[in-house]
């Protein structure tokens, strides 16, 4: 099947929800490429691979290495790669000349930005200029420093107004889709009434044209804090604490490597 762009991703408004995760190696993409629409290289791969407290110290070395890595592994899902924190919001040159590098060195189908509003120009002109952009609103991480903490958004009728406001501007500017994190499920549904291109929901409730989830937290690899938005599909960090526990267990009792592992003499390898 052919590879899916960011027009495909907008043609999907109002058709079979959207499925999204987050990739940032190889062997995930591949896995993830087999059965979702589109793969995100997030910055939260600061956070969840590289041990950062925040994503703020994201750079674009950090999301064009690991974008590399996920095309390697995806042929089938639109490759989507985040703008790191100050890649972006000096301008629209500056948003542009990041953008189009993450596109030229990982092969990215679209990049993604934070913001609302005040982020609109800049979509626009990315978008007149040949890359396709993604927003962005609700909790957005990388302004965790002046939002003071990672809280639900748009809860009472003014920031609701704003958050609708914020997507219907980024929708105007041209975005082909709008990931909505961490706002009441009533926001997320109204949103998506309101604008013409899908949205994405991060804890946004059911109604959202499609899902994201970070992909170690669904399968609890990085389980370091559990958002109440975070379904847990399966246990992967117990299970490799289980089994890092025997290795360790076998090691120190001259139990492994045992003789299928080991070579004879004069046996070939
Ligand atoms: O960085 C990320 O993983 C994201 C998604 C959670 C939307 O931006
Ligand atoms: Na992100």
């Amino acid at each position: 099947t052919a590879r899916l762009g960011a027009n495909d991703i907008r043609a999907r408004k109002g058709a079979e929800p959207i499925v999204c995760l987050t990739a940032y190696t190889t062997p995930m993409a591949r896995l993830v490429d087999r059965h979702c629409d589109l793969l995100l290289v997030g910055d939260s791969l600061g956070m969840v691979v590289h041990g950062l407290p925040s994503t703020v110290g994201v750079t674009m070395e950090m999301m064009i290495l690991h974008g590399q890595a996920v095309a390697r592994g995806a042929s089938h899902g639109c490759m989507v790669v985040d703008l790191p924190f100050g890649s972006y919001e000096q301008g629209r040159e500056q948003a542009f000349r990041n953008a189009a590098r993450l596109m030229a060195e990982t092969g990215c189908q679209a990049v993604k930005l934070e913001g609302g509003r005040h982020m609109a120009d800049t979509v626009a002109f990315l978008v007149q200029r040949g890359i396709p952009v993604m927003g962005h609103i609700g909790l957005t991480p990388q302004s965790v420093n002046t939002l003071g903490g990672y809280r639900v958004q748009g809860r009472g009728h003014h920031e609701a107004e704003r958050l609708v406001a914020d997507a219907v501007a980024l929708a105007d500017a041209g975005a082909f889709s709008v990931v909505l994190e961490k706002l009441p499920e009533m926001l997320g549904r109204r949103i998506t009434q309101e604008i013409p291109v899908p949205t994405i929901g991060i804890g946004a409730g059911v109604d959202c044209d499609g899902q994201v989830l970070v992909v170690d937290d669904m399968l609890g690899l990085f389980a370091d804090f559990r958002p109440k938005f975070v379904k847990r599909y399966a246990e992967l960090a117990a299970t490799a604490e289980a089994a890092i526990t025997a290795y360790a267990a076998e090691v120190r009792a001259r139990r492994f490597p045992g003789p299928e592992h080991s070579f004879g003499e004069g046996k070939p390898a």
